[in-house]
């Protein structure tokens, strides 16, 4: 047996060290492979040179990508319903949705930068609330927008205390409850909003519904974690602008006492009222039947906080999470501020986006 294998050995070495037979004229004599061996190294030359040339004017992967989907039509988004789009982008059962409309798209774009930066941007769903925004946002990054119908009236959506403004952030409740319906842990966030670092650690235990308190006063680092007392209005001023929940009942308790709220105490002229006391005098109502948590102010301050008390800012370096630029309004005092505080990241940092530039 050995010496079989050392003969088959030495024969193999033998073929391997003989010079190719140049006698026999067969496609595959040496003259033919010579020719065959220059054809492809000039084909292979003349496609490095286009290659070469084409490439930096390609620009990035995404634009190859459009260009490739540009022949589908818009229109298959229209029948792109919230479950398609949940199971989708969930992740371990869990999405992150916002709502947003055409001129909060470069909010989105930041927010998205710094929630891409802490790796969970796979599981993001914006909800379109228009559908110039459905066919941009998809068109960019397929299957992360939905429009749930009807679409609200986008040219009355936008000025904060307006009827409009109400209209449209009413629908927020009815979004979550939907998600929640399907089975899905959900985080909804704003997006006037900066992650700083990693907020799923937070939403620790097993609690329905996790919330921050959009006061500005300044809070012991160890605060309760309860619903807090009632302010002077009589009810809280939970933030309704990040919410975790979880899919139990209790939590779509909380989402349907807050859909009743708002359809019980509808926008008027005098209050100018937002969704926010609705979901508060909510969680009053549901708090002896829900497991409600209050998240850590030093994390999640309010914009009331942390963009007008330098002090406690540098207190607290490093502890905050999630930075919300409300206490301003309108979209160029939002964007002054966050470049001042160096958090306008589409400056610099555009191409760290899923959507790239809009
Ligand atoms: C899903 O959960 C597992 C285990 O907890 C974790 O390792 C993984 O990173 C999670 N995936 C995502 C996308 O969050
Ligand atoms: C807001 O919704 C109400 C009730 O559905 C409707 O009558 C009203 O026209 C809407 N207003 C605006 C400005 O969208
Ligand atoms: C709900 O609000 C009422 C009126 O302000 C207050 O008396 C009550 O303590 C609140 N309940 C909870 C659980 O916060
Ligand atoms: C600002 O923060 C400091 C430090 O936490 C605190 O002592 C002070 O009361 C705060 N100022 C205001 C106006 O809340």
């Amino acid at each position: 047996m050995t010496n079989l294998h050392q003969r088959q050995q030495q024969q193999q070495q033998q073929q391997l060290l003989q010079p190719p037979d140049p006698s026999p004229p067969s496609p595959r004599s040496p003259t033919a492979a010579a020719l065959f061996n220059r054809t492809t190294l000039l084909i292979l030359l003349t496609l490095l040179i286009i290659l070469g040339v084409l490439f930096p004017y390609m620009g990035n992967p995404s634009n190859v990508f459009s260009s490739f989907s540009r022949g589908v039509p818009d229109s298959r988004w229209r029948e792109y319903t919230l479950s398609e789009a949940a199971a989708f982008v969930e992740k371990n059962g869990t999405v992150i949705v916002c709502a947003v409309s055409q001129p909060y798209l470069p909010f989105l774009n930041n927010w998205l930068i710094s929630v891409a930066r802490r790796g969970h941007h796979q599981k993001v769903l914006v909800i379109a609330e228009d559908y110039a925004t459905l066919y941009r946002v998809n068109r960019k990054w397929p299957g992360h927008a939905v429009l749930v119908p009807p679409a609200p009236d986008a040219q009355t959506a936008h000025k904060f205390g307006s009827q409009g403004f109400f209209n449209f952030t009413s629908r927020r409740p009815r979004h979550l409850l939907n998600i929640l319906e399907l089975g899905y842990n959900v985080m909804y966030n704003d997006v006037d909003m900066v992650w700083a670092a990693d907020p799923f650690p937070y939403f620790k235990g097993n609690h329905d519904v996790y919330f921050t308190d959009d006061m500005a006063a300044v809070k012991p680092l160890d605060h309760p974690h309860d619903l807090p007392p009632p302010g002077k209005k009589g009810r809280t001023y939970i933030c309704s602008c990040m919410i975790f929940l979880r899919p139990t009942d209790q939590a779509k308790l909380v989402m349907k006492k807050w859909i009743e709220e708002l359809q019980d105490q509808p926008w008027s002229k005098m209050k100018k009222a937002n969704d926010q006391p609705a979901f508060n005098w909510a969680l009053n109502k549901t708090a002896d039947q829900v497991d409600l948590y209050l998240l850590p102010q030093v994390a999640f301050p309010s914009g009331g906080l942390y963009f007008k008390n330098q002090t406690w800012v540098e207190e607290t370096k490093g502890m905050h999470v999630i930075i919300h630029n409300n206490y301003i309004t309108g979209f160029e005092k939002k964007i002054k501020r966050f470049r001042e505080s160096g958090l306008w990241l589409i400056d610099d940092y555009i191409n760290e986006s899923p959507l790239g530039r809009l």
